[in-house]
């Protein structure tokens, strides 16, 4: 049977969210006969997807609402929230670019899921994450309801603790000729950004009710910790938040900043001591090396102008992040941008987890027979600032990048440090594998050894 029919039937309305199932399900030997391949149409739409941006849906609530921690964890929320505050730290997965889009990326997909589901399982209470935050592409290759049973809800069945999302430009983008109600957009708030707790079409037999996010781009209010994330559209590159870049190349409008600003100035009148942390699809930031004789960047380049348009508007407000999360390039890179900023210097990590299951691409490819020239660890990389941004930058370094292997973002948040590590897939255990860690300290928002 098809998992995810298209008609609409009225859905049953519960009293409280679902995460996991009751009980392990085993891994999925395969995909349900629903999923087929889109690959030859990506391959057909190609050049689309470097100028077709989609339409931003508002948010349910205004630009100073935020979305709280308790508030997905229903009736039992203020509790949840409790044992966070008392045990005076966070936890949380963060991952981007999930989706398997063949039978032949499935396994990876798992391994990640899987892993993560396991660290739930396996940790102390208080280490317990107490929720995922997925930076996007959550289903390739164009967001389609029918593949979102595979794609999604199998692999992370027994995750359990809900799972935010932002859209990332496979979840967003629309082939020529879709029905509005097909676009997956639509697709994507049914199932992150739905109105009640419902169950979906998409999750089939499985109990995971849908996330009540108030819109694609949102604030997650959780203890110690916002996360602003915002929507990056549907292009393959760069990623789009507005239509201020300089080139109005792009007609969208400029909501998610209005959204942005306000969320900084609430940060600056609350005198918010958390850790603030910003999420986009696309990075600011990824590999390119300057001399193209030396290998071309391996999977995606900067998105320079979004990167800007933040800026300007964290010089406006005078809040800056902690930290950037992205994913779309598929691969785990780390920058470190040292900046003046509000009268003193501060560090702030700009990461990039997009080996969440569909691929893990190198960070340079050879090019016209010349190998490619691998990066130093702390390889000064200021060309990928580009120019025009308000920034004062002083040095943007690739502190370090792993391109081989899959894996996910395990956060710390407590009311001192910020601490972001990178998790392999396939480790003994949870210790070995992490590959890297970034710790910051929250106050004078200078980096510290872990
Ligand atoms: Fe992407």
């Amino acid at each position: 049977m098809a998992r995810a029919a298209r008609t609409r039937l009225p859905q049953p309305v519960f009293h409280e969210p679902v995460f996991g199932e009751d009980g392990s399900l085993p891994d999925p030997t395969g995909f349900s006969t629903a999923h087929g391949s889109d690959n030859a149409l990506y391959k057909q739409i190609g050049d689309l997807a470097k100028k077709d941006v989609v339409a931003i849906p508002k948010s349910r609530i205004g630009n100073d609402g935020m979305f709280s921690l308790a508030a997905a964890y229903g009736s039992h929320g203020p509790q949840i929230v409790r044992k966070i505050t008392d045990a005076g730290k966070i936890v949380f997965h963060s991952l981007g670019d999930s989706g398997a889009s063949n039978a032949g990326k499935y396994p990876k997909e798992l391994r990640v899921a899987d892993q993560v589901t396991l660290d739930c399982a396996s940790a102390a209470e208080a280490d317990r994450a107490a929720f995922l935050y997925h930076l996007g592409d959550v289903v390739y290759n164009f967001g389609e309801a029918r593949y979102y049973y595979d794609q999604f809800y199998e692999p992370f069945r027994n995750y359990p603790a809900p799972i935010f999302a932002i859209p990332g430009n496979h979840d967003s983008f629309v082939i020529p000729g879709t029905k509005p109600a097909d676009a997956p957009l639509t697709t994507f708030q049914r199932n992150f950004c739905a109105t009640q707790t419902v169950i979906t079409p998409e999750a089939g037999s499985l109990h995971r009710t849908a996330m009540t996010q108030p819109g694609v781009y949102f604030t997650l209010d959780a203890p110690f910790v916002r996360i602003i994330g915002l929507f990056s559209n549907a292009l393959e590159d760069p990623g789009v938040i507005s239509g201020l870049d300089k080139t109005k190349k792009w007609p969208v409008t400029n909501i998610q900043i209005d959204f942005l600003r306000a969320q900084l100035t609430l940060i600056k009148q609350q005198k918010y001591a958390g850790a603030v942390l910003l999420a986009t699809h696309h990075p600011a930031f990824s590999y390119s090396p300057p001399d193209k004789d030396g290998g071309s960047g391996g999977d995606h380049g900067c998105s320079t102008a979004m990167q800007q348009q933040i800026d300007a508007v964290c010089h406006e407000v005078g809040v800056y992040p902690h930290a950037f999360l992205s994913g779309h390039a598929h691969n785990y890179q780390r920058y470190t941008r040292i900046m003046n900023f509000g009268g003193r210097e501060i560090d702030v990590p700009f990461i990039v987890c997009g080996d969440g299951g569909h691929n893990a691409n190198n960070l340079v490819r050879a090019r016209r027979g010349k190998p490619a020239q691998e990066p130093n660890a702390g390889a000064d990389v200021g060309y990928l600032e580009g120019k025009g941004g308000v920034a004062d930058v002083k040095h943007l370094f690739l502190a370090k990048y792993d391109d081989h292997n899959y894996g996910y973002l395990r956060i710390h948040v407590d009311r001192q440090y910020l601490k972001i590590g990178f998790h392999q897939v396939g480790a003994r255990s949870l210790a070995q594998s992490r590959y890297d860690m970034v710790t910051v300290r929250l106050a004078d928002r200078h980096m510290v050894a872990n």
